[in-house]
This record gives C-alpha cells, structure tokens and sequence, in this order.
C-alpha cells in the first residue's frame, strides 16, 4: 500500500487526487487541506485541517504520516518552500524546491534566465531596481511606444501584471504601479507587450525528462467574450488531437523546446533538478513563439481537463519523476478526446461573490467517463453544499471533438442551481472561430 500526501483543497487538487485513485496500485491518500473538500472526501482521502502556509505544520504531518511521497498543489506553500521542509523530514515530493519555484515567483529570475542561457520565445526586457531610475523606465516604455506590460516581482495573488491598453494607457499609470513593485519587492519588471493567442503547455518533469500534456486554453476574463476583470480561470479546452485548433504542431514543440531548455538552464544556475509540474504559459505571435510565463504547479481548471484523461499511471510517473527516471515512462498516454471544463462560480464573483449561500445538486447527478465533477471553493455543511465565495465547482465534458465535449459539459452542469453563474461562450463554435480568425489575420500580417 502506498501512502500518498495531497497539500492543498481546490479543484486541481481533487483532480490530483482523483488521479492518484485511479492508479492499479493500491494507495492511501492523505490532504492537507484548509477546509474539507466534498469531492476528496468522497474518494476517501484521509483529511487533516490546518493552515497550509505553516511550514512546521506540514513538517509534522510528514513525520506522523511518512508517506511515500507528497504533491504540494497551490502556488503559495510550493513558493514558501513546502517542498524543502518536506524534505528536511525526509519526505519528497513530486514538486519544486522553493529554489526552482522561483521560476513561478519571480518574474525577473525567469527573464534572466532566459536571457543568460539564451533560450528563445523571450520579449525585450528591462529590470528595475530603484525608483530613481525613472530615464531609464521611461525610453524603455517610449522605444516600445507604449507597447509594454509592467510585472510586479513577487506573488501578487493574480494581480500582479499590468497589460497596455488593458490596464493602463500612458506612462504615469505604468510608472504608478512600477513603483509599488520597486518598493514591494525591491524590483519590477518592463516587457515587450506580445500579441497573438495564448494556450498552456503543462509538462511533467525530472529535471532530464520532459513529458507534455496536451495543449490548452484557459479563458482568464470573468465574462462572456473575454469581458471583465481576470479570475484563476473561468474554463479551459483541449482538443481531439490533445491540441488546440488554433495552433500548429510547430507552436507546441517550440513549447516543449522551451521547457526543455528552461529545465536545464534551472539546474545550471541553481545546481539541483526542477522535479514536478513546468507549466508554461505561451503565445503564438506573428514573430513566432514567445513565452508569457511558467507556473511551478499544475494550472487550475488545466488539471481538470488533462488528468481525468490520463491513462498512464498517475502513481508510477510521479514516483519516476522523483528517482529521475521519468524517461522509463516514454510519453504520457492520453484518451484522444477532447475537453471542456467549466467552473461554476457564485453569483457576484469574482469582485462580490454571494457567499454561505446553499446550492442544489440533483439526486440524478451521476458522473460518467465523458461528464465529471469536480469540487473547489464549497463546503458541506448539514448536508448542504455551501458556496464558499471563489470558483465553486469544475465540470468537465469529454467528446469526440470540443462541440460534443462543451454538449456534455453543459448537460452535467444542469445538475446544480442556485446563484451561480458560467461562461457560456467557452467551447462554442463561435469563439473558437473568433480565435482561428485572430490566428490568420496574425499569420498574414
Ligand atoms: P501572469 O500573471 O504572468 O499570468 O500574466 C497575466 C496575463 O497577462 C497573461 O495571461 C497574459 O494575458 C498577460 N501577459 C503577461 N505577459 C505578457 C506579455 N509579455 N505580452 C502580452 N500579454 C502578457
Ligand atoms: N489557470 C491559471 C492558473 O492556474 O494559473
């Protein structure tokens, strides 16, 4: 029997769960979880409560449980180095160290990164790192014509990137905010604002190997036709061919040509192997592949579309993965369906969600192959289902091609009432053309 700890109590992490359960080897989970989560409940996840941010915390469940190994799931606790107390107790992880986390954390490391080790897909940048050095912000800014997206250097809870046009129109707004990253975080970064369509490229790696999963999109906006403020993600598709329609084959393997670059750069500069998710964030442009940014975890809603169609043994490779023999896996087998997940968000969200507020889930509600939930930000209380004020619940469709996918995400998401709310454009015809249009006039232009 193998012993499992799961950090962490989202949507993703029920997703990870569900994948460890799914193994033919025979496993016991461990969570720790800030609150319960009805979904790794259900799967009979042993759930210890408590502050996930508590270093100590996580060091002494280590000890008491000793499980095989862990997977720390959110951003935070990998960032505040989770992985490494772990480790001080003997315990690894199929997770970064909060050394190579920095490649989520700091946007600076990652662009000198990739300017010292020259791997390509990088904007022209500039690092700040006084407030005096206004000049020099501002002929970058004027040289790009404005062009530019200013990115706090540390964790701003999503909030830390500001993108021309979209948030800021002249160089007093960006230099604004500029100077509460300098005196945030002793630092700021200026980049090259780069256009075209982004998708995320989630790989597996041990710091040798680098396994992709299929390439996604996420739809960041809160509202239909990519209106309103950004969220974690309000859904995210795949397609049949475990790509998207609006990329090449060339796109997704400059993308893994990156990460595979990126990996080894890591290890260069910090001398210890990156073991756990590279997440890449990239975008296709008229000037080619360019990456926006890595994630040191897997993307949330992402795992809820790639891990339910994993074939291969979620257990074996993460125990690869940790002994540096992920090559012994080969590739990651994946059902060749297409994906569409969607949260189900409280009314209100993400500005002023309703919260403690019941939701009905029908006594009809049965998960297939093709139609699957999965729970994030709700609590079971008496036997309701409690909104809890984020995105509530993930619904995942599979099908033959994304339209038969979106067909049955919709059809479970009928399941649930109660104020909460969707994008209905996420999967549809319509958008996907809207993206597939922007691709060709970006292509001929
Ligand atoms: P991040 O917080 O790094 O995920 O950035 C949030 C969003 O800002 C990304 O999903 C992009 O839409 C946008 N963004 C970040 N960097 C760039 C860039 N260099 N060019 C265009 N958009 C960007
Ligand atoms: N879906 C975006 C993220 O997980 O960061």
């Amino acid at each position: 029997m193998k012993k499992i700890l799961v950090i962490g109590n989202g949507g993703r992490e029920h997703s990870i769960c569900d994948a460890l359960a799914r193994s033919p080897q025979e496993v016991k989970l461990y969570n720790f979880a800030s609150a319960i989560n009805p979904g790794i409940k259900n799967i009979g996840a042993e759930i210890i409560t408590g502050d996930i941010m508590d270093m100590a915390a996580i060091k002494k469940i280590g000890e008491k449980i000793q499980p095989d190994f862990a997977i720390v799931g959110p951003d935070d606790p990998i960032g505040a180095g989770a992985t490494d107390a772990l480790a001080e107790v003997g315990i690894k992880s199929f997770s970064p160290s909060k050394a190579c986390a920095q490649l989520e954390a700091s946007k600076s490391f990652t662009r000198n990164l990739q300017e010292k080790y020259n791997i390509p897909g990088a904007p022209k940048f500039l690092v700040s790192t006084s407030a005096d050095q206004v000049d020099e912000r501002k002929y970058f800014f004027e040289k790009l014509e404005g062009q530019v997206v200013v990115k706090a250097d540390g964790l701003l809870g999503g909030k830390g990137v500001l993108v021309a046009g979209d948030h800021f129109t002249d160089f007093q707004e960006a230099e604004g905010f500029a100077l509460l990253s300098i005196k945030k975080f002793g630092r700021v970064v200026l980049e090259e604002k780069f256009v075209g369509e982004e998708f995320s490229l989630i790989s597996l790696v041990d710091g040798e190997t680098v396994l992709d999963t299929p390439a996604m999109q996420d739809h960041k906006r809160a509202f239909e036709g990519d209106t309103g403020p950004n969220t974690g993600g309000m859904g995210c598709i795949s397609d049949e061919n475990l790509s998207l329609p609006f990329i090449t084959p060339e796109d997704k393997s400059a993308a893994h040509d990156i990460t595979v670059q990126t990996m080894k750069a890591l290890e260069a500069e910090l001398g210890e192997k990156f073991i756990g998710v590279m997440y890449g964030g990239f975008i296709a442009t008229k000037n080619g592949l360019k990456l926006i940014e890595y994630n040191a975890r897997f993307g949330d809603p992402e795992a809820l579309n790639i891990l339910p169609i994993l074939k291969t043994d979620f257990v074996d490779v993460c125990e690869k993965a940790i002994a540096g023999k992920l090559s012994e896996i080969g590739q990651l087998e994946f059902e060749p369906v297409a994906t569409v997940v969607k949260y189900l968000c409280p009314e209100g969200y993400p500005t002023n969600s309703v919260k403690n507020v019941p939701i009905t889930v029908s006594p009809d509600l049965q998960e297939t192959y093709s139609q699957r939930v999965f729970y994030a930000s709700v609590s079971e209380e008496n036997g309701q289902l409690l909104l809890k004020g984020s995105r509530a619940i993930g619904v995942l469709g599979t099908g033959k091609n994304i339209a038969e996918a979106n067909d049955n995400c919709k059809a479970m998401m009928q399941n649930f009432s109660g104020p909460l709310f969707s994008r209905q454009d996420i999967g549809t015809a319509e958008l996907i053309q809207k993206r597939l249009d922007h691709m060709a006039e970006i292509r001929n232009n």
